[in-house]
């Protein structure tokens, strides 16, 4: 018997599992496939080994304007995927030490919940059956898999690919057709743009990012086309053909040849087959529901991470982790969503936490922004030769207190927890105005805003 069984190793269940045995409860952690889950394994880690690289290349390629001759650079797509393999390989490591050191019991298997009686929950693995006093289901997300003509075959046959399959990808492809311009393809664009590839990318909305400030978007969209991507926006994909892929635009219907498609439209809730049913677990929208202690319907049933449906983000699932861990162990803890950050690391790196202007808008929130050029701070311009980057910080009307701060330019994703600090620390501009902000460095940028505004 448990103390608690965790179904999931990425961060949310390996997280929770390290501090719960930290803590003293007997666990267990079942993973089917690594554990670091889909971050570690197929997702941040290898992505971010994978853009370094290309950032390596892309500084390099513009080093004459910093006075550094170089030539002949190129891309070793095949040295990039052995470094990638050792890094993930490195932490995966550093993950299972961590789980050892807490004392955690780890199973490659695939867990299905079959019940309960007295004693606790039941999980089957095969032919073996656990039990427990409380569950945490970290099961993830998988990739949206959209309804349009041709996409099974065209992903049976490798014509089209997942986040998963194109960090595999040995040989880079002439024309890489993207679906989709959230976070995922603008990152992989980004990627093969720097090793070769003529990439384009399809996206249904009118901006790219996802739900990122649009100021932001368009810097992005405009820095990325520099590099050579292609980008149609308004435009759904309504077929994937043999060589190309068919969408749809206010103007008519439109063909993108490509070599390769990669799909990423998003994510949704992994709760399939896991007997979320045979206990009764309540699901909305597919994601198991949680209230703020991330605790489920059912008392002593948790759910952290992509599941829930709440972020699908790797730092969310770390702090809903600590969160359940806590509430378990008798710590009164409850998860906030004000602050999470958003980062896209692309070069230039977009970073933003709390409003946006169309979000404090539609919440009729009594607020002023103020923008910026990032040329306000001496390091950005020593650094960033003709960089067009921005920093916007909204402000509320009321309190003066911060509510959300959006950068493009280089370190924006190293700067961005200050601001989360300081939105969920609800601190106001005064306040922020007697902090000493190091120089120089960019995030001087955010002391420069709050006198300006
Ligand atoms: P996403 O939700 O970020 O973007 C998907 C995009 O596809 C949307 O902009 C959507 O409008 C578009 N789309 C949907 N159907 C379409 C169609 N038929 N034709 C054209 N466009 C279409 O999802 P993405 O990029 O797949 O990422 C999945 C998850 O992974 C996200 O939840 C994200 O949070 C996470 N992730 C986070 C990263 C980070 O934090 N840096 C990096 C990579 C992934």
């Amino acid at each position: 018997m448990y103390d608690l069984i965790v179904i999931g190793g990425g961060p949310a269940g390996y997280h929770a599992a390290g501090e719960a045995g930290h803590r003293g409860l007997k666990t267990l952690l079942i993973e089917k496939r690594e554990v670091g889950g889909v971050c570690l394994n197929e997702g941040c880690i290898p992505t971010k080994t994978l853009l370094y690289s290309a950032k390596i290349k892309d500084n390099a390629a513009g080093g004459e304007k910093y006075g550094v001759k170089v030539s002949d650079i190129s891309l070793d797509h095949k040295r990039v995927l052995a470094r990638k393999k050792k890094t993930v390989a490195a932490l995966v490591g550093g993950v299972k030490a961590v789980l050892k050191s807490a004392g955690v019991e780890t199973i490659t298997a695939d867990a299905s919940i079959t019940g309960r009686d007295d004693d606790g929950f039941q999980v089957k693995c095969g032919d073996s059956v656990y039990s427990g006093k409380r569950l945490l289901i970290a099961t993830g997300s998988v990739p949206v898999l959209p309804p349009v003509s041709g996409m099974d075959e065209a992903l049976k046959s490798g014509f089209a690919v997942t986040n998963r399959e194109i960090l595999e990808l040995e040989q880079i492809p002439e024309k890489l057709t993207v679906i989709g311009g959230g976070v995922i393809g603008l990152e992989m664009a980004s990627y093969f743009a720097s090793a070769g590839s003529d990439v384009t990318v399809i996206e249904m909305l009118e901006q790219v990012g996802g739900p990122i400030d649009a100021d932001i978007s368009g810097l992005l969209k405009k820095n990325l086309e520099k590099k050579g991507i292609k980008f149609f926006l308004e435009s759904k994909v309504i077929e994937v053909k043999q060589k190309s892929v068919v969408y749809e635009h206010k103007s008519g219907k439109n063909e993108a040849a490509a070599d390769l498609v990669l799909l990423s439209v998003g994510r949704r809730a992994y709760t399939q087959g896991i007997g979320l049913e045979s206990i009764g677990v309540e699901t909305h929208r597919g994601a198991v529901k949680t209230d703020g202690r991330m605790q489920t319907n059912i008392p002593g049933v948790y759910a952290a991470g992509d599941v829930n449906g709440m972020s699908m983000l790797a730092h969310t699932a770390y702090r809903e982790a600590e969160v359940a861990v806590n509430n378990m162990t008798g710590k009164e803890d409850t998860m906030s969503y004000r602050a999470i950050p958003g980062v896209i690391y692309t070069h230039p790196e977009v970073a933003g936490t709390g409003e946006t202007e169309r979000s404090a808008k539609e919440k009729g929130l009594d607020f002023r922004a103020k923008t910026l050029t990032m040329r306000y701070s001496g390091r950005y311009v020593a650094e960033n030769e003709g960089g067009d980057g921005i920093a916007k910080i909204l402000i509320d009307n009321r309190y003066g207190r911060i509510i959300g701060l959006h950068m493009i330019g280089s370190y924006a994703s190293e700067m961005i927890y200050g601001a989360c600090m300081m939105i969920e620390q609800d601190m106001t501009i005064e306040a922020i105005k007697k902090t000493v902000f190091p120089h120089p460095t960019v995030c001087e940028i955010i002391k420069e805003l709050v006198f300006q505004i």
